[in-house]
């Protein structure tokens, strides 16, 4: 495959998680950043990881194979306006909430190839569970190119642009959930009389230790059931999680997550 060129819009936290992956690739011949007005921003990325700071997005966007959208869902509209009469032939490429390729496509033309990536925040520690979605336009070398950004951060998954926005409640906000369950886990635990530091040590061990259970891709349901003997102590624990609604509560926290993104992007159009 070529070596590929990426112009990054927007070099925020996202931007760096990505770049900081981006940049051990063997793929990748250049790596331009531009953003609204943090200049120095651009300089300490460039110190930290080698790229070129783009203070001139237009004239830079001829060289890049990719455009990479890095910038705040609502910047999108008057951005997209700029970015169409520059166009020649890039891979346009999203990673803001809500911005699935049909939107990019109805802002840029059909024929543009396009894609949203919907990463989550242990991006930065290239642990990141993301989605991705194509447009009508992308093709085999696209996806390609995409897949270099996607491994820099984690693993992914391609989906459908509806799944997508269906999905990131599961793999974007969920993360918050489980620090709420850590969290109380946390308080309880330091009520038997441990320091705070070794409560978040014992449950961020414990998540940890289960989460990587689960990846040996055993069911959820047959690790619960081996450390549940029935009429035991932790099937007591798990009864008071069942009487108060567990899973439905759950199901009802992704339910009401999307509803709520689907408003604003609504607000958004
Ligand atoms: N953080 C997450 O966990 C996460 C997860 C998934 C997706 N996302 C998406 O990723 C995108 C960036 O998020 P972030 O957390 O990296 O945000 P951030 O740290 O606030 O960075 C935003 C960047 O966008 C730039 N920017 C703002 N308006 C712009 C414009 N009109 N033109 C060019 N650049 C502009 C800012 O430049 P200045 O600093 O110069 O103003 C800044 O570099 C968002 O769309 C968000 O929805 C974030």
């Amino acid at each position: 495959m070529k070596k590929q060129t990426i112009l990054f819009i927007g070099a925020g936290r996202m931007a760096e998680s990505i770049i900081s992956g981006l940049v051990k690739s063997p793929n990748i011949e250049d790596i331009y950043v531009s953003n609204h007005r943090n200049r120095e921003k651009l300089m300490n990325l460039e110190n930290k990881y080698g790229i070129r700071p783009s203070f001139s997005w237009s004239s830079d966007a001829e060289k890049a194979d990719m455009i990479l959208l890095a910038m705040p869902p609502e910047a999108h509209p008057e951005f997209l306006k700029e970015l169409k009469p520059v166009l020649t032939g890039q891979f346009v490429v999203t990673i803001a909430a809500g911005i699935g390729p049909s939107f990019l496509e109805e802002h840029l033309g059909q024929d543009v190839p396009a894609a949203w990536i919907m990463p989550n925040t242990a991006s930065e520690i290239g642990e990141s569970m993301s989605l991705v979605a194509y447009g009508q336009a992308a093709l085999e070398h696209h996806k390609l190119m995409l897949k270099d950004v996607l491994d820099a951060i984690g693993e992914s998954e391609v989906c459908t642009e509806e799944q997508v926005h269906q999905l990131t409640a599961i793999t974007g906000s969920a993360p918050a959930f489980l620090y709420a369950f850590a969290e109380s886990l946390i308080e309880q635990a330091e009520t038997y009389g441990i320091s705070h530091e070794h409560a978040v040590k014992l449950v961020s061990q414990m998540m940890a230790g289960s989460s990587a259970m689960l990846k040996l891709k055993k069911a959820p349901k047959e690790l619960r059931e081996q450390v549940t003997t029935p009429g035991g102590a932790t099937a007591e624990g798990i009864n008071v999680l069942v009487q108060g609604g567990y899973s439905r509560l759950i199901k009802e926290a992704v339910i009401a997550t999307n509803r709520k993104a689907l408003g604003k992007w609504q607000e958004n159009q």
